[in-house]
């Protein structure tokens, strides 16, 4: 089965720290969700099978979009796609969007998970990330959502600016434990160059990440949710039993997925492509039927090195079997060789490889050693 992303490129302010996709110019909107839903019909044939399990709406701020606009997308997906109420319907919301009207459009559209981007409970904190809400808003979206019967809620939380030392992080962890929801994405703040904080940095009005700490905050909160009934399934990802994230799972195990609307990715098992990063130039592009993404098709070495990369930052790990299977044996020989040399990184189960807790917060790097150019 297979997964869509559609991906919604506006804010209504730029945090300090977001390199993702957006404009704050919302002008566009309702002609851009319409070159999404050509997009659509144009490319629904990229993924093999039509049915869906997963439908995500990610952003940006999806939860921007009115009835008119999601009802648009839905249709145009309910006339090339195959799903039932199994399917996993997310969308990415900012708690200042949460208002009794809106949950209910979301529940009357089949929508049945949300993601609620809290990122912190400190006020001054919101402040300095551009925040459109303060830390009360966050809670009573959530406990709003949860009272209008959304069962599968997900926060987004980040560690690691100079606002957490390891107290404040710990009680973080205890107020996002207590608002009961089934799983919970904790992001390492990353100071990218083009944002705001990125900027500040470079002129010395920032700090650099203390990472020390924020690895100590990672260990913390692995420890932490693990005792509080969550599976820490992926680096930056802890679900309650049942409530691993399908959408974000599909990447991990190399399942397919079409990615709509601008900066959006898409894989079919053999190649990938990327759709532009600019709202105008996609509106005109599927308008004028121009080109408006580029393609790599993946060798067998570029297969091997997501693979790895992917399935190291999981609990799903790199199976032996697989590898086989997959690339062959002269590469399961390569990975077995460097994983000998790194053993004390490694946990071995039924050919399953995985990372220790400490080497998680080195997977990246750890994955980079096995590469194949
Ligand atoms: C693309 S955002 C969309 C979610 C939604 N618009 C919101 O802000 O709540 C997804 C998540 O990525 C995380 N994120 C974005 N930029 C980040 C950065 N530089 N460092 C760490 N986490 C980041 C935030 O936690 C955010 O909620
Ligand atoms: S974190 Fe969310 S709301 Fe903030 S700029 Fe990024 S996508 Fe927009």
């Amino acid at each position: 089965m297979a997964g869509i992303y559609i991906h919604i490129p506006y804010c209504k302010q730029a945090c300090s720290y977001c390199d993702f996709h957006f404009s704050t110019n919302l002008k566009s909107k309702d002609v851009l969700v319409k070159s999404i839903v050509k997009e659509i019909e144009f490319r629904h044939k990229y993924l093999k099978n039509n049915k869906l399990e997963s439908i995500y709406f990610g952003g940006g701020t999806p939860s921007l979009l009115n009835k008119a606009e999601f009802e648009a997308i839905f249709d145009a997906l309910g006339r090339f796609f195959d799903f039932d109420d199994s399917a996993e319907i997310t969308i990415e919301t900012n708690p200042d969007d949460i208002s009794k009207e809106n949950l209910l459009l979301w529940k009357d559209l089949k929508i049945n998970r949300l993601s609620i981007g809290l990122q912190s409970f400190n006020d001054e904190e919101l402040k300095w990330m551009n925040r459109a809400h303060t830390a009360n808003q966050s809670i009573n979206s959530v406990l709003l959502a949860q009272d209008l019967g959304f069962e599968n809620i997900t926060i987004d939380l980040i560690y690691g600016s100079k606002f957490q030392d390891l107290k404040s992080w710990q009680k973080t962890l205890e107020q996002a434990v207590s608002l009961n929801t089934q799983h919970i994405s904790s992001y390492n703040l990353t100071i990218e160059s083009k944002t705001v904080l990125g900027l500040k940095n470079l002129k010395g009005q920032e700090p650099a990440i203390n990472d020390d700490l924020s690895s100590q905050q990672f260990l913390l909160m692995t420890d932490f949710l693990k005792r509080s009934d969550f599976i820490h399934y992926e680096i930056s990802n802890f679900g309650k039993e049942g409530f691993f994230a399908k959408h974000n799972s599909n990447y991990w195990l190399q399942k397919e997925y079409l990615g709509v609307g601008p900066s959006a990715h898409s894989f079919n098992g053999t190649s990938r492509q990327w759709n532009i990063k600019n709202n105008n130039l996609y509106i005109k592009a599927l308008e004028q039927n121009l080109n408006y993404f580029e393609k790599e098709e993946l060798s067998i070495n570029d297969r091997f090195n997501e693979y790895v990369l992917t399935r190291l930052r999981t609990i799903w790990g790199c199976n032996a079997e697989e590898i086989k299977l997959l690339f062959g044996e002269s590469i399961l020989a390569h990975f077995l060789k460097i994983v000998e040399q790194k053993k004390t990184d490694f946990e071995e189960f039924n050919g399953v490889y995985t990372l220790t807790p400490q080497a998680r917060l080195f997977a990246d790097g750890i994955a980079s050693d096995f590469f194949i150019d």
